[in-house]
C-alpha cells in the first residue's frame, strides 16, 4: 500500500506557513489561507502545498483524501492542560457562585487539594482510561499535539505515577503528547500548617522529586504555579533553576489572578512560555517581549472562574510578545475539551483577529512547546499533523459558539480523530 495521502477538494487549506518558530507582532495577523490547493503528504512528513491538479499529475499513486469542500488546519496545539485527573468537581461551581473565591475553596482543603486526595487512591490504569477518553474528546476538537501536566499526586510516588500514565498515552495514542512535571502545583495539605512544612516540601521537590524525575526522563517541561498562597517568585525561581540545571524546559504558571512578578521571573529564566497572565503588569510585558517567552492566554479558565478580567492579548501582540492560546483543561478551571471554543474566546473576549487566534493555537502553540521547527504548519517538511472541518470558511472556526467538531484529523500521517459520518452527512 502506498504511503502517500493527496488531501484533495479542499476550499481553503489554512497553512499558517512561514518560518518554524513563534510569530510575533504583524506576523500573527497572516495565517496563509490558500485555495485551489492539495496537501500531500508521504509516511510522516508533509511533502508539498500546492496546486491541486499539479498534484494530482504527479502522485497518481497516492491514495485521495476527498475533503469534500471544507476546510484543512494544522491540527491544534493545545500546550497546557491538566487532562489526567480522576473525578470532576462539579460541587466548586456553585460555592464560587455564591462568593467564595477559587483560592479561599483551596485554603478550605478543597480546589486542587481534592483531586489530590482523589488522583492518589487511583490506580494508572484507571487514570490511563480516563484520560484516553479525554484526549479522543479533545482530539475531536481538532488537537494533534497536547501538553500534559503532573501535579495532582504531590508526593513522590503519585507524581511518578502520574507522569508513567501520561508515558503511556503517548506510547498508545496517535496525538504527539508531551509531558510536563506540575509536582510545584500546590503545597499539600500534608506540608501545610506546619513550621517548615513549605520549606521542606521545596527541598523534597528539588532533591526527590526532580532527580527521580528527570533519570527516568519523564518529562520534557517543569512548570510551577506562582501565586501568593501558592508558590511565592522565589521558590519558584529555585524550583525551575533546578530544573533547568536537570534539563528540563521552563513554563510557569504566572501572574492568574494577582500580578506578582511572575511574568518577569519566566522571562529572565529564558522559560519556553509564561502561561494565564490575567494580571501581567506593564513590566511583565516588556520582559516577556525582551525574552521571547510565549504567552500562553486560557480564556476558558476566566470564563469558568466568572472573571470579567482577561490577559491583556492585543497589548501582548503589539509589545511583540508571541502569543498562543490553550485549553487548561482541568476539573478545577476549565473543565472544556473544546479548543475551538477558545478560538471563540480568543476573538470576542480577547479581541483578536481570527488569522491571530489560528496562528495562537498553531505555530506558536507548537513554539510553547519548543515544538515550532515540526508542527502548527502545513509547509514541505513539516510533520502531517492536520485537521478536516465540515466548514465553508476559516472564520467558521472561531464562530460556531460550542459547536466545533473535527471531521477528521491526522498527526504525523496517521488517523487521529476518525473521519466522522455523522458530520459528513449533517452538513
Ligand atoms: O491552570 N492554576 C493552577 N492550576 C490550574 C487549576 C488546577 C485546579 O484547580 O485543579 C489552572 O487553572
Ligand atoms: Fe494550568
Amino acid at each position: 500500500m502506498s504511503d502517500e495521502l493527496l488531501l484533495v477538494n479542499a476550499r481553503q487549506v489554512v497553512t499558517c506557513a512561514g518560518p518554524g518558530r513563534a510569530r510575533r507582532g504583524s506576523e500573527m495577523a497572516d495565517a496563509a489561507i490558500r485555495e485551489g490547493v492539495a496537501v500531500h503528504v508521504r509516511g510522516e512528513t508533509i511533502v508539498d502545498v500546492a496546486l491541486e491538479s499539479t498534484l494530482r499529475e504527479a502522485h497518481p499513486g497516492a491514495a485521495l483524501v476527498d475533503c469534500e469542500r471544507g476546510v484543512v488546519t494544522p491540527g491544534f496545539v493545545d500546550s497546557h492542560t491538566h487532562a489526567v485527573f480522576g473525578r470532576a468537581r462539579y460541587e466548586e461551581q456553585e460555592l464560587r457562585a455564591s462568593g467564595v473565591p477559587y483560592m479561599e475553596i483551596a485554603r478550605r482543603g478543597g480546589g486542587i487539594h481534592a483531586s489530590v486526595r482523589d488522583l492518589r487512591a487511583r490506580d494508572e490504569d484507571e487514570l490511563f482510561a480516563l484520560a484516553r477518553r479525554r484526549l479522543a474528546a479533545l482530539a475531536a476538537s481538532g488537537v494533534t499535539t497536547v501538553e500534559l501536566k503532573s501535579g495532582y499526586g504531590l508526593s513522590l510516588d503519585d507524581e511518578l505515577k502520574m507522569l508513567r500514565v501520561i508515558r503511556r498515552l503517548a506510547d498508545a495514542l496517535p496525538m504527539r503528547i508531551v509531558p510536563t512535571w506540575l509536582g510545584a502545583h500546590e503545597v499539600p495539605l500534608e506540608f501545610r500548617g506546619r513550621d517548615g512544612g513549605r520549606r521542606e516540601y521545596v527541598d523534597r521537590l528539588i532533591h526527590e522529586m526532580l532527580p527521580a524525575v528527570a533519570v527516568e526522563r519523564l518529562a520534557r517541561f517543569a512548570d510551577v504555579f506562582c501565586e501568593p498562597g501558592v508558590f511565592t517568585v522565589d521558590e519558584a525561581r529555585e524550583i525551575l533553576v533546578a530544573a533547568s540545571a536537570a534539563g528540563l524546559g521552563l513554563k510557569l504558571h504566572a501572574d492568574e489572578l494577582t500580578s506578582g512578578g511572575g511574568a518577569e521571573l519566566a522571562a529572565s529564566l529564558g522559560a519556553t512560555s509564561a502561561d494565564h497572565l490575567a494580571a501581567i503588569s506593564d513590566a511583565g510585558i516588556e520582559a516577556l517581549a525582551g525574552a521571547g517567552t510565549v504567552a500562553t492566554l486560557l480564556p476558558a479558565t476566566m470564563l469558568f472562574l466568572g472573571k470579567r478580567e482577561h490577559a491583556p492579548a492585543r497589548r501582548l501582540i503589539d509589545a511583540g510578545v508571541p502569543v498562543a492560546l490553550a485549553t487548561d483543561f482541568n476539573p478545577g478551571t476549565s473543565p472544556t475539551t473544546n479548543f475551538p471554543l477558545v478560538l471563540t474566546l480568543g476573538v470576542s473576549q480577547l479581541r483578536l483577529g481570527v488569522a491571530e487566534v489560528l496562528v495562537a493555537a498553531t505555530v506558536n502553540g507548537a513554539a510553547a512547546l519548543g515544538l515550532a521547527d515540526r508542527t502548527g504548519q502545513l509547509a514541505p517538511g513539516f510533520s502531517a499533523d492536520l485537521a478536516l472541518w465540515a466548514i465553508d470558511d476559516a472564520r467558521e472556526l472561531p464562530y460556531w459558539l460550542g459547536g466545533g467538531r473535527c471531521h477528521a484529523s491526522w498527526t504525523r500521517g496517521k488517523p487521529c480523530h476518525p473521519r466522522d459520518l455523522e458530520l459528513a452527512f449533517s452538513r
